[in-house]
């Protein structure tokens, strides 16, 4: 059934082991084109005058760095512009491409106007770093060979390719990184609307009935992630299936099997709120520090920083101080609980 998309379809597809974690069905309902992209109006326009204005002068596109939790979309505009480009687009990830050598056979492979897209790209070692400046800069390579007395400088020429960094965590980048990316782009948690659309052109993809009111309901639950809605209409479908007649996702529908899933009306998902939990009930309300949570909750602090905090944060449960993140009245509510008065305001 679903399959990655092919070359023939105009989109140079090559990828490595490190993005084959993404499924077969994400890659079916992955947006080829901006006209079936939804949302992120602005990162979207951005993208199309560069594109056009690319396409008119007959030059590579320049360098892009998108930013953004995950499941918001990175990968696929990467895609989309490769594809818009009519360009290959080579995968691959930060941590993966360890020493300049590794860069140096990625670069040299491309063809001109080729898409290089490195993913994680804070992740990519110092050393490496520093390789990638002249390369985005001049399109050249100076690599070092032999070590000692014997050691020498060749200068390798790279075709005029485009960089396109994708990262969680954009803070992390160095700044001469950072400055040598023409377009820093953000990408925003998607509003119900928005996501309502996702869901019904996914469901019409993969061939599911549902209903306004039902794509509505689990666009209000899906943490404001296309990744997450899309996710959460395979296991509604099933629900469907296997427990109404019909096998049509209404709101009721979509809301008992939203429910058995234990993802109530906020959207919000366990370490959400157990983060949330913790501390409200263990810190009084905060502050308190990442690394505490993290150890609290048996999670790296890395993936609470970029998984679930900023959407904590963006939907105003959850605040950040100086002295750590303390819990909102909001936050209080989301877990069941009263604002313990007067906790919070000692620290004022
Ligand atoms: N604007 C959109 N319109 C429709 N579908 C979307 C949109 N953005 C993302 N999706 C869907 O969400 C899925 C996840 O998106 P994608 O893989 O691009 O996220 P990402 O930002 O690269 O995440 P990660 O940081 O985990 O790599 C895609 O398969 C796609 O189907
Ligand atoms: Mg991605």
């Amino acid at each position: 059934m679903a399959s990655a998309p092919e070359p023939n379809k105009g989109l140079g597809y090559i990828s490595n082991a490190l993005t084959s974690p993404v499924t077969a069905a994400e890659s079916a309902l992955r947006p080829l084109s901006f006209d079936d992209f939804a949302g992120q109006a602005k990162t979207v326009e951005r993208l199309k005058v560069m594109t056009d204005a690319a396409r008119r002068r007959g030059d590579p596109l320049n360098h892009i760095l998108i930013s953004g939790p995950p499941g918001l979309g990175k990968t696929t505009l990467c895609f989309i512009l490769g594809h818009e480009m009519g360009k290959n687009v080579r995968v691959t990830s930060g941590p993966v491409v360890e020493k300049a050598g590794d860069l140096a056979g990625l670069l040299t492979n491309l063809e001109e106007g080729d898409i290089l897209f490195i993913d994680e790209i804070h992740r990519i070692p110092k050393a490496v770093e520093e390789y990638l400046y002249s390369a985005m800069e001049d399109f050249r390579l100076d690599i070092m060979i032999d070590q000692g007395p014997n050691a020498r400088s060749v200068r390798l020429s790279i075709p005029k390719f485009t960089l396109v960094g994708a990262t969680t965590r954009a803070g992390l980048l160095t700044a001469p990184l950072r400055s040598r990316f023409t377009l820093q782009t953000r990408l925003d948690y998607y509003g119900v609307p928005t996501l309502t659309g996702i869901i019904k052109r996914s469901c019409g993809l993969l061939g599911v009935r549902i209903e306004e009111t039902g794509a509505r309901e689990i666009a209000m639950r899906c943490r404001g992630t296309p990744r997450v809605a899309n996710n959460l209409i395979n296991f509604v479908r099933d629900y469907a299936q296997e427990r109404t007649k019909t096998g049509v996702i209404t709101r009721e529908v979509a809301a008992a099997a939203l429910e058995l899933l234990e993802i109530d009306a906020t959207g919000l998902d366990e370490m959400d709120k157990r983060m949330l939990r913790i501390i409200a009930e263990n810190y009084r309300g905060g502050p308190v520090g990442m690394s505490t949570i993290a150890v609290a909750v048996g999670e790296e602090s890395e993936t609470l920083e970029e998984v679930h905090e900023p959407f904590l944060i963006q939907e105003g449960y959850l605040q950040r101080t100086p002295q750590g993140r303390m819990i909102t009245p909001k936050g209080y509510h989301a877990i069941g609980l009263k604002a313990a008065v007067g906790a919070q305001d000692e620290l004022l």
